[in-house]
C-alpha cells in the first residue's frame, strides 16, 4: 500500500487558511488557572442562563414540531422581522426581512461571501489589522489581499482609494465599530468617504458589525451600508449581545443578491440551526434584550476603563493603548524592540495569555502588538494577569536595554 503523508492530500485552499493563534489557545485558555486577554469571549457571569431557559422552554412548547425539523434556508422570518425593525428603528433605515438571511454566526456569512465573489487571486482589501477569523475565511479561497492602515478616526482614505485605483479589487473586507483587534470606531466623515469610493470603484464590501450593541455611549455612528447600500453586505451576529454558543448571526443583503447567497449557503449547511432561531426569537420577543444589553454595557465599559488603569497603573509609560467606544478589546503598542509572541511566551508559563498582534496581518506586521481583550476576566483575574504581563516586560527590556523602566 502507498503511504502518504496525510498534508500531500490537502487542497490548496485550503493550506492558505493561517493557524489560530486565539483558537489554539482558547483549548487550554479554559483551563481554571489559565488568566485569559486572549478570545473575544463575553464575560460569563452576565449569560442570561435563565431567562433563554425560559425562553427554550415557551419554544418548545409552542413551537416543538416546527423547530425541531429542515427548514428554508433563509431563516425563521419573524426573527429576521425582528433584526430589520431593529436596525429601522435605531438608524432610521429601511431595511427589509427579505433581505436579510440567518447564519450560524456572523462567521459563516464572511465565509459564504467569500466563497460567492473570491476566485484565486481576485484582490481583497483589509484593514491592517484585522480580525483573524475574517482572514481565515477570506484565505480558504486565495485571494490576493491589499491593506489600508487604519488611523484613529478609520482607514486611511488616500491609501484605501490608492488601492482601489491602481489595483483590481473585487472586495472590501472591513469592521467599522469597535474594531476587532484595534478597538478603533470610524468617524462618519470615513464612513461617507469609503462609501463613496464603493460607488466610485464598484467594489463590494463585507461591513462586519457583531460589536454593534456592545457601545458604551448612544452615539452611534450609521453603518457604512447606509450609504451605500447597493455595494455593502452588513453582517450583525447575537454572539456579543446575547451568547456565542447559540451560534446565531445575520447578514443584511443588497437587492438582488439574496438567492445567490441563498444558494451559496445551501451548499454549506442547508440552514442555520432551527433551534436556536426559535429559542432567540422567543428570548427577544419575551423583551429581555434590552435590559441585558444596559447590563453587559456598563460591565464591559467599567471593566474597559479598568484595564486602562492597569495599564497605565503597571505598564512602562511608553506602551501605547486604544481607548474604544466599545467592543471588547484594547490594542497595545509596546516599545519596538519587544516582540510579542516571546512575551506571551513568557507569561504563558505563569498561565496569563493574550494574542501578539502578528495574528493580525496578511503582512509580516505588529510585531510589538498586542491585543487585550477585556471583557472576559474578572477585577481580580484582571490585575493579576495585567502585573505578570509588566513584571515580564520589564524583564525583557531591562535585557534588550539594560536599562529598567
Ligand atoms: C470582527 C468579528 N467578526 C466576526 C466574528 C464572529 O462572530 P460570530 O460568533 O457571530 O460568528 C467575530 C468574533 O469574535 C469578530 O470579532
Amino acid at each position: 500500500m502507498k503511504h502518504t503523508k496525510i498534508n500531500e492530500k490537502f487542497s490548496e485552499n485550503f493550506k492558505n487558511i493561517p493557524k489560530s493563534f486565539i483558537r489554539e489557545i482558547l483549548n487550554i485558555a479554559g483551563s481554571e488557572k489559565m488568566i485569559s486577554f486572549a478570545g473575544g469571549l463575553p464575560n460569563p457571569d452576565f449569560f442570561p442562563v435563565e431567562a433563554l431557559k425560559k425562553s427554550a422552554l415557551e419554544a418548545f412548547d409552542t413551537n416543538g414540531v416546527e423547530m425541531l425539523q429542515y427548514a428554508g434556508t433563509r431563516g425563521y422570518l419573524p426573527l429576521r422581522q425582528w433584526i430589520a425593525d431593529r436596525y429601522n428603528k435605531k438608524y432610521r433605515l429601511s431595511v427589509k426581512a427579505k433581505n436579510i438571511i440567518i447564519t450560524n454566526g456572523s462567521q459563516q456569512a464572511i465565509d459564504v461571501l467569500s466563497k460567492m465573489f473570491v476566485n484565486p487571486g481576485d484582490g481583497v482589501l483589509v484593514e491592517k489589522p484585522t480580525y483573524l477569523g475574517g482572514i481565515q475565511a477570506l484565505s480558504a479561497y486565495s485571494p490576493r489581499f491589499y491593506e489600508t492602515k487604519l488611523e484613529k478616526d478609520g482607514p486611511d482614505i488616500i491609501e484605501t482609494g490608492r488601492v482601489f485605483d491602481q489595483n483590481d479589487v473585487k472586495l472590501m473586507y472591513a469592521i467599522p465599530n469597535f474594531q476587532n483587534p484595534s478597538g478603533i470606531t470610524y468617524s462618519e466623515e470615513k464612513r461617507k468617504q469609503i462609501a463613496a469610493l464603493l460607488e466610485y470603484h464598484n467594489v463590494l464590501m463585507l461591513e462586519d458589525d457583531p460589536y454593534n450593541e456592545i457601545c458604551f455611549d448612544e452615539n452611534c455612528e450609521m453603518p457604512v451600508y447606509a450609504y451605500a447600500p447597493k455595494h455593502v453586505f452588513w453582517t450583525g451576529s447575537f454572539s456579543k449581545m446575547i451568547a456565542p454558543g447559540l451560534r446565531m448571526g445575520w447578514v443584511v443583503i443588497p437587492d438582488g443578491y439574496a438567492e445567490y447567497f441563498e444558494r451559496a449557503k445551501q451548499s454549506v449547511d442547508l440552514h442555520s440551526n432551527n433551534l436556536s432561531q426559535y429559542v432567540v426569537y422567543q428570548y427577544l420577543t419575551n423583551n429581555y434584550i434590552d435590559r441585558h444589553l444596559i447590563i453587559i454595557r456598563k460591565a464591559y465599559a467599567r471593566q474597559c476603563t479598568f484595564m486602562q488603569q492597569l495599564i497605565e497603573k503597571y505598564l512602562p509609560h511608553d506602551v501605547q493603548f486604544t481607548k474604544p467606544r466599545g467592543g471588547m478589546f484594547l490594542w497595545l503598542k509596546l516599545p519596538d524592540r519587544i516582540d510579542a509572541c516571546k512575551l506571551v511566551e513568557r507569561t504563558l508559563k505563569q498561565n496569563v495569555v493574550f494574542v501578539p498582534g502578528v495574528s493580525f496581518y496578511v503582512s509580516p506586521n505588529g510585531k510589538s502588538n498586542v491585543r487585550m481583550n477585556f471583557s472576559n476576566a474578572s477585577e481580580k483575574k484582571m490585575e493579576e494577569g495585567i502585573r505578570i504581563i509588566a513584571s515580564e516586560l520589564k524583564e525583557m527590556l531591562q535585557r534588550v536595554n539594560g536599562v529598567s523602566h
